[in-house]
């Protein structure tokens, strides 16, 4: 085990483990968005700079492992301005849409610009504009306010099983695509709407049908899948809107099939 210090709390960690699990651990916050704790590291972001004594420029939480008698500050000057400074370079082309965006109320982007960045824009040229792609039935594309993260890429790779969904093209021309326009397949596919921590990915048969937070939700297990997975149904006006999924490490972890996803439109289809 390592003993370390993060904003003068003591923490005991494995080996192994990064600045961002030892904070999880003690519950500390660090601001993420590439970062999932079920997916490999791609430290993009890097939202979740912190700084470490003894380094002279801030580290990616997620990608640094600790090291015995590490200090670790996630709220000091330095911190706070990569912090700041990074959150100004993913909003430089990120829209302004959120009253229009269907992840209001419950967007990362959203909640961590407010607690970590700058009240007010400098930016006055113009932003670029990413064209929509059709990846089918079941996820709904808006790619201008996608930030990169590729955590719909690697939930697709590593959870799903096929690299559907790719990163192309380098810096301001990199875009998320699906391969050769094709559509997302996947039965897993759902599960990169709730990842996508902007509105980039939402639920088509959901979007614009209610708010989060008009929405009543009642836990339940999935009735298709065969395993039990955990469930939250959301209900607006005695209508269920839609399902997700609950964590459960032992049986579905945070994911949910499709099938169980979307199921619920059946209860609201009218035969003849
Ligand atoms: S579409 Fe969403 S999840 Fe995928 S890379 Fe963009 S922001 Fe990340
Ligand atoms: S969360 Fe660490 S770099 Fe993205």
């Amino acid at each position: 085990m390592l003993n370390i210090e993060i904003d003068g709390k003591q923490v005991e960690v494995e080996h192994g483990a990064t600045i961002i699990d030892a904070a999880d651990q003690l519950g500390i916050a660090i601001p993420r968005f590439c970062y999932h704790k079920k997916l490999s590291v791609a430290a993009n972001c890097r939202m979740c700079l912190v700084q470490v004594e003894k380094f002279n420029k801030p580290l990616p939480a997620c990608a640094t492992p600790v090291a015995d008698g590490m200090k670790i500050f996630t709220r000091s000057k330095s911190a706070v301005e990569a912090q700041q400074s990074v959150m100004e370079f993913l909003l430089i082309n990120h829209p302004l849409d959120c009253p229009i965006c269907d992840q209001g109320g419950e967007c990362d982007l959203q909640d961590i610009a407010m607690a970590y960045g700058a009240p007010k824009s400098r930016y006055t040229e113009e932003k670029r504009v990413v064209l929509n792609k059709n990846i089918g039935p079941l996820v709904s594309t808006d790619m201008t306010r996608c930030i990169q993260c590729t955590r719909c890429v690697r939930f697709l790779k590593e959870v799903g099983g096929m690299m559907e969904l790719g990163l192309v093209n380098r810096g301001e021309h990199a875009e998320i695509t699906a391969y050769v326009d094709k559509s997302v397949d996947s039965e897993l596919s759902g599960n990169i709407i709730d990842l996508c921590p902007v509105g980039a990915l939402t639920s088509k048969p959901f979007r614009y049908t209610a708010r989060s937070w008009e929405l009543t939700r009642r836990p339940s297990i999935a009735p298709h899948d065969g395993l039990g997975s955990q469930i939250e149904v959301h209900i607006k006006d005695g209508k269920v809107l839609r399902v997700l999924p609950r964590e459960k490490e032992t049986v579905n972890e945070c994911w949910l099939s499709d099938r169980d996803r979307f199921s619920y439109e059946a209860l609201t289809v009218r035969i003849g």
